[in-house]
């Protein structure tokens, strides 16, 4: 499968406000916002600048806002684009953004090097490039100032199959193959979606992550026990504390890494040696 920015952006053009909600259908859904916004808690500081890339409608954005951080948007879908600023508006986060920017994770040429605090690049990105993930990469690592850190997350390929699990029983054998062996969801192996993006194993995305000048100082998952299971299952508040708990250490378990629907990463760009 080559990058196609096109179908990309036709794909989220098209699903508008629906990446709003994906955070909300499971259990496990609900976990991975968690372990996402721990991320940004532990990283970002107020007053930082970050660049949101792949920023959708603004989740993330808004809890940037909410960490006193300056923001750049930045989304290649025109419509993301907009309904993050719309969104922005309605819920009070417009204040933090510098900027809303159509462009594409593969060429952030139109941004200063050096410029970001922090780079955060999660739901995918990554996923969406296929072989332009290494230009995607240094392109993320150029923006950021030395001893800065890009957060980001990918789809997971095992995690992914869990959650979605009716397609292990309902896709033809040879397409599972496929996607098994390539980790590509492409119109050949599911031609009943148009949603085309690569499934990391996290094995694949710690060797993609190993470049010289960057330090990888984490991979998890974005889910553990709770991947596929439906809200009901947590009833009360004590017990989603609870469990929260457990998935923080279990996601950082090396056995575990590959079960999240994503696979988290947190990258530190080298500073010069003093
Ligand atoms: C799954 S959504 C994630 C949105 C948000 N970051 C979140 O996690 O909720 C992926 C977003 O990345 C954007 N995207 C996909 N490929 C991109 C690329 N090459 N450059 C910039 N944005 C991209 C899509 O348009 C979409 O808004």
């Amino acid at each position: 499968m080559t990058y196609s920015p096109a179908a990309i952006a036709a794909y989220f053009d098209a699903l508008g406000a629906g990446e709003w909600e994906r955070f909300d259908r499971t259990l496990g859904d609900r976990v991975s916002l968690a372990m996402h916004t721990a991320l940004l808690e532990r990283y970002v500081r107020p007053g930082h600048r970050i660049l949101d890339v792949g920023a959708g409608p603004g989740r993330f954005t808004e809890l940037l806002h909410h960490r006193g951080a300056r923001v750049v948007v930045a989304d290649l879908s025109a419509r993301q684009l907009e309904l993050n600023r719309e969104t922005a508006g309605v819920r009070g986060f417009a204040s933090s953004v510098e900027a809303w920017r159509q462009l594409d994770i593969c060429d952030l040429g139109a941004l200063d090097a050096t410029s970001f605090d922090g780079v955060v690049a999660f739901g995918g990105p990554f996923s969406y490039v296929f072989e332009r993930r290494d230009k995607a990469l240094a392109e993320c690592v150029r923006v950021l100032r030395p001893g800065g850190y890009l957060l980001l997350s990918v789809m997971s390929l095992w995690g992914t199959l869990h959650r979605h699990r009716a397609a292990l029983r309902d896709m033809p054998r040879a397409a599972m193959r496929t996607i098994i062996a390539t980790g590509d969801l492409t119109a050949e192996t599911d031609p009943t979606s148009r949603h085309y993006c690569h499934m990391y194993r996290a094995a694949e995305l710690r060797a993609f992550l190993a470049k010289p000048g960057l330090e990888v100082e984490q991979i998890s998952a974005s889910s553990a026990l709770a991947t596929g299971v439906e809200n009901e299952f947590i009833t009360a508040p004590e017990q989603w504390e609870a469990l929260l708990e457990y998935e923080a250490t279990a996601c950082d378990e090396p056995g575990y890494c590959d079960a999240g629907t994503h696979l988290l990463a947190v990258v530190r760009r080298d500073s010069p040696a003093a």
